[in-house]
């Protein structure tokens, strides 16, 4: 069994950023524990070192990031959002290239850390400013 990780080992997978703020409070605290809860995830899959371990913290960064997916979609559901099934999209986007990463990884055994936080971090930057940003000012009014 080949288990290879990039030399980040100190680094989070995904630096926090001003970049991912939107200017709401509850809503940029949101994103910054979703951000925090995926760290600690795949420290701890670091730190016990197996490939299981690894592929149960894709599968559990998965479930964190749809269910913050699902609770939006649910609010633009309720409220009739006029950009719902773009937003939605994007949303499912990224769980595609999430789902990609861990039929890779089993193929492989082999994640590219770097690559796949550059990912998650690109993601997150151009979807909390553009469709976050706009969702939740819709909705404060
Ligand atoms: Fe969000
Ligand atoms: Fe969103």
């Amino acid at each position: 069994m080949v288990l290879i990780f990039n030399e980040m080992s100190a680094m989070n997978l995904i630096e926090w950023r001003d970049e991912f703020k939107i200017g709401i409070d509850e809503v940029d605290f949101e994103h910054q524990e979703l951000i925090e809860l995926i760290n600690e995830i795949y420290d701890e899959a670091k730190t016990e070192g197996s490939i299981l371990a690894v592929s149960d913290s894709l599968g559990d960064i998965f479930g964190k990031i749809s269910a913050h997916f699902a609770l939006e979609e649910k609010e633009m559901r309720e409220l009739n959002y006029d950009q719902y099934e773009v937003h939605k999209e994007d949303h499912e986007q990224l769980l595609d290239s999430i789902r990609d990463i861990m039929d890779e990884y089993e193929e492989e055994n082999n994640l590219d850390e770097e690559d796949f936080g550059n990912r998650l971090k690109d993601w997150f930057v151009n979807h909390f400013s553009t469709k976050d940003a706009r969702l939740h000012k819709f909705l404060q009014h």
